[in-house]
């Protein structure tokens, strides 16, 4: 094979959690997964409740070790956190002290590859991205959450991330400025060429953003199924798209195997209460 090397790649990752206390449980929450993504890629992870996908990105993202398997990004083995992996979670992660410009310029504060006049420009290059322009001297705890969560996101931009690593960024905010920041995402991983992992329980949001769709199974996570899109969508990405008959039939689909695998956490969660000799 002489493919060309991925930007991200997830080779047989699996993670077992040794609970502490009595009994030494092992618990494996994730089980030889692999998946390569090309950089600029929109993944989305969909999976039921407790499968392992908030676990699985953050040994993306270097703050979990795997108990097996590899994770590689642009040609580097991943062994802990760094600014090149960004990432965003649904709790706002930002500095109430410190203006909107100085909580994204903030981002650049570790970078030793500019000077302070690029820092200042790259803030502000991010600033006006994520449409933050009128904002730059307001406190963060003055904004709203949709705009704190621009904030994160222009932060991580700025401090030079390859790869945006969202677990459920969208989560607490109101149906509206959902859709708003969608959009957004979309322009700036259309525009920054960044890679992003997004994880999220909406499946019309997964539909809309998404390159490919990875779908885990209950725990431990694997993959069941990887859908491309665009395979399904044709055609630019715009909210329009949602009113399109491909899109419900992609959503259906995606919701039917969700449901599938929810059902199945259910089983086993049932299986696991009944008594060894009971039942028939
Ligand atoms: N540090 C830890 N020690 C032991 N078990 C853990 C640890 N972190 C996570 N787990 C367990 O691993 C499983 C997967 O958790 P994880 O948070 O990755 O799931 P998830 O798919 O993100 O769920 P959700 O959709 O609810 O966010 C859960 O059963 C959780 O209890
Ligand atoms: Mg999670």
């Amino acid at each position: 094979m002489n493919q060309e090397t991925p930007f991200l790649r997830v080779a047989g990752v699996s993670k077992i959690f040794e609970a502490e206390g009595h009994g030494h449980e092992r618990i494996q929450v994730i089980d030889h997964v692999s998946m390569d993504l090309t950089a600029g890629e929109f993944a989305v992870y969909l999976g039921p409740s407790g499968c392992g996908k908030t676990t699985l990105m953050r040994i993306v993202g270097g703050l979990e070790t795997a108990s097996g398997g590899d994770v590689v990004l642009a040609g580097r083995k991943v062994t802990g956190p760094d600014r090149q992996k960004g990432m965003v979670f649904q709790a706002y992660t930002s500095f109430p002290w410190l203006t909107v410009l100085e909580n994204i310029r903030f981002g650049t504060k570790y970078r030793n590859d500019i000077d302070t006049a690029q820092k200042d420009e790259i803030a502000r290059h991010y600033l006006d991205l994520v449409g933050l322009t009128e904002f730059a001297d307001f406190y963060v705890n003055r904004i709203s959450g949709g705009m704190r969560q621009r904030v994160a996101i222009a932060r991580t931009l700025a401090a030079g991330a390859d790869i945006l690593l969202m677990d459920e960024p969208f989560g607490a905010l109101d149906a509206q400025t959902r859709e708003f920041l969608q959009d957004q995402l979309l322009e700036i991983n259309r525009v920054e060429k960044k890679a992003v992992i997004f994880v999220t329980h909406d499946v019309e949001e997964a539909v809309f953003l998404a390159d490919r769709i990875f779908m885990f199974s209950a725990r431990p996570a694997t993959i069941i199924e990887v859908i491309k899109v665009a395979d399904h969508i044709p055609g630019e990405r715009h909210m329009d798209i949602k009113e399109t008959e491909a899109f419900f039939h992609l959503r259906n689909h995606v919701r039917d195997v969700m449901r599938d695998q929810a059902r199945a956490t259910e089983e086993k969660l049932e299986r696991a209460l009944r008594p060894e000799d009971g039942g028939e």
